[in-house]
């Protein structure tokens, strides 16, 4: 009888991940910095918002549709950019089968393992992600060939303070893949019999290079190379994002935005979409968790970009809360990551299919016919849960 691959929480997805993967792979994936302050608190402060359902007045059918940066999409869930280097074979190009599937769009890393002309093959409602890596000239080159293969957005990427060490220990990640590496690593991959088998079945090792740093048809430089170059850059402006928003002249989203002026800032600069983000908690840590930052900052800007929020959610009812507090869509991680470690694809579909459910319940007990109709009133927010950053009178919250 074949396996029943169907999981019922993200929580489960990710007990399947911890099992399925080599531990390096799985710790890769947990990422977060320092003490995991703000990775923690990106869940635990969903907990503390509750719901106040009706009993009676629950809508027949309800609506999770809506557009972001121009995309339709069937439900206010997105997949944020993540590099799944060895996670599964298939990596991006899974996601954005599952993506396409579920009617979402997707942001598609660029330390992906995938090049963008495979992956928009897969699902062209792709944007496109860049870091500041480089200088103008190689960023403007990165985007040009995301435009030619098709890419109807970019994400840019700017809030990364290449902060390392965690007090857990991080996984060694090798430099390149030669034999040498692969005997080293045998043991590992032994413990994960059906992981290595699915690697086995490609006649290849996980790819170590990131395909869309380099030029279309090549295969890119090293993940380290690009890393090192990436740190050697000049951090950007915002008269470097206005560049970048007058060069691309489409759908541009600034993800990183923890606070109201740098929301303000990126208005002006011309972007179309912020992401309240704090990078999954791989950053600065000790940032408060997203959630807590979205009020203010959709209460300042709402009216003049879209808003999004990526990190911590993890079950439908997360992203209700996130949309009755002023966000337009969020954007999904580790969530997806663990749905791909799990069962690939189809896990993907899964991890989708859990928000989509998630939405829809919590729209029934709270008596809504759309996600459009959400406001902060659907929400028990306690006393002292957000944090206005970036507002002079409590910039020190
Ligand atoms: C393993 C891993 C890799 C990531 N790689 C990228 C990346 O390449 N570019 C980027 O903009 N964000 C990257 N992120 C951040 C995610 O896009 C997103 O902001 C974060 O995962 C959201 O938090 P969540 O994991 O709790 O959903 C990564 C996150 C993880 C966990």
């Amino acid at each position: 009888m074949a396996r029943d691959i169907w999981f019922e929480t993200v929580a489960i997805a990710q007990q399947r991940a911890k099992k399925r993967l080599p531990k390096s792979v799985y710790s890769a994936l947990i990422a977060a910095s320092e003490r995991g302050i703000t990775v923690a608190d990106n869940v635990d402060a969903f907990g503390e918002l509750g719901f106040a359902p009706h009993v009676i007045g629950a809508i027949e059918k309800r609506d999770l549709a809506t557009t972001v940066m121009r995309q339709e999409i069937s439900l206010p869930v997105m997949i944020s950019p993540t590099g799944v280097q060895a996670v599964h074979p298939d990596g991006e190009v899974a996601v954005a089968r599952a993506a396409a599937a579920r009617g979402t769009a997707m942001g598609l890393s660029s330390f992906a393992s995938k090049p963008i002309e495979e992956v928009i093959a897969a699902n062209p409602k792709l944007f496109f992600q860049v870091y500041w890596l480089g200088g103008r000239d190689a960023i403007a080159a990165r985007i040009e060939r995301a435009r030619a293969a098709g890419a109807v957005g970019i994400i840019v990427t700017t809030d990364w303070s290449f902060s390392h060490g965690r007090d857990w220990g991080s996984p060694k990640i090798p430099e390149q893949m030669d034999l040498k590496t692969i005997v080293k690593l045998m043991p590992e991959g032994l413990t994960r019999p059906s992981w290595m088998l699915q690697w086995g079945k490609t006649f290849r090792p996980p790819n170590l290079r990131v395909p869309n740093q380099g030029a279309a048809g090549e295969a890119g430089p090293p993940f380290f190379n690009a890393y090192g170059e990436w740190m050697g850059t000049p951090p950007p402006t915002w008269e470097d994002i206005a560049w970048l928003a007058e060069l691309w002249g489409g759908p541009l989203m600034l993800k990183g935005v923890m606070r109201v002026d740098d929301a303000k800032r990126a208005v002006d600069a011309g972007v179309s979409a912020i992401s309240v983000s704090n990078h999954g908690g791989n950053n600065l840590d000790g940032t408060p968790a997203s959630i807590r930052a979205l009020p203010a900052i959709a209460a300042s800007v709402g009216d003049q970009v879209e808003v999004l929020l990526d990190g911590g959610i993890r079950r439908g009812s997360d992203v209700v809360k996130a949309l009755a507090l002023g966000a337009r869509a969020v954007m999904i991680g580790r969530a997806y990551l663990w749905g791909l470690a799990a069962e690939g694809q189809p896990g993907v579909e899964n991890v989708l299919d859990i928000m989509r459910s998630g939405i829809d319940s919590a729209l029934m007990g709270l008596g809504k016919a759309s996600i459009h109709d959400l406001g902060a009133g659907d929400v028990l927010t306690p006393p002292g849960f957000t944090r206005a950053l970036g507002v002079p009178a409590t910039d020190a919250v």
